[in-house]
């Protein structure tokens, strides 16, 4: 049976990584966090010590750099030439250094590159911010979440509290407010909903209820390719 491609975009806090994560695992598809890869370049650039106005050099240390995704012990983890730096790359200032890096042509170039290669057969969810829009325009499911500033602001800071980072909320929505509208405004793959994607506000729902709608999509697309 053919597995489609789901591709989950939107803003940060918008709820795409456990959202994804959990119709990954409902429907035994493999999960992609691309987010993570834009901030393991990121990581790299900062580790270099590269001011993120040098274009130049983010883009050669792009090329060079190995970024892996790999689930251990039923996790992900996200390794940057074979270090693994799934906990560093949630540092405030690597999801600082993250939204310029990933504003420069040469790096989305290349992570988009490896996206596409990490699966030829479907079985995807995939979350990030162009995926319906430029990595997968031909996905079969594609679904834009969006969420209040204020809800997605609390949600960030309690994921932060999880990983032992205390954070203001205030501040959080301000450099949320900030990160939206460069990954909005950029050039290159904007943050912007596809045409055909579905819009859900995930305000007043519960991760079950988001799921549960995606889910339903999916299995409407499969209906819908079995009766062509
Ligand atoms: O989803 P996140 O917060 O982990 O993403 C980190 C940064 O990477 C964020 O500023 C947006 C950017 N990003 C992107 O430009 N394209 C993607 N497909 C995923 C993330």
């Amino acid at each position: 049976m053919h597995k489609p491609i789901i591709a989950i975009d939107g803003p940060a806090g918008a709820g795409k990584s456990t959202v994804a994560k959990t119709v990954a695992d409902r429907l035994g598809y493999l999960y992609i966090d691309t987010g993570a890869m834009y901030r393991a370049i990121a990581w790299k650039v900062s580790q270099a010590d590269i001011p993120v106005s040098d274009t130049k050099s983010i883009v050669s240390l792009a090329m060079r750099t190995q970024v892996k995704l790999a689930i251990i012990d039923g996790e992900q983890r996200v390794f940057a030439d074979e270090e693994d730096v799934t906990v560093q790359i949630r540092s405030r200032e690597v999801t600082a250094a993250a939204s310029p890096v990933s504003a420069i042509p040469g790096v989305r170039k290349r992570l988009v590159e490896l996206q596409r290669s990490m699966t030829d057969q479907g079985g995807v969810v995939m979350e990030g911010r162009d995926i319906g829009t430029v990595v997968f325009p031909n996905a079969e499911v594609k679904v834009f979440l969006t969420a209040s500033a204020q809800q997605r602001a609390n949600r960030r800071v309690q994921q932060m509290k999880e990983m032992g980072i205390e954070a203001d909320t205030e501040q959080i929505a301000a450099e949320m407010r900030d990160r939206d509208l460069r990954d909005s405004s950029r050039a290159d793959a904007p943050l912007v909903q596809a045409p055909d994607a579905v819009l859900i506000d995930t305000d007043h729902l519960s991760i079950e209820q988001v799921v549960d709608k995606i889910i339903h999509i999916h299995d409407q697309s499969i209906s819908e390719v079995g009766k062509k």
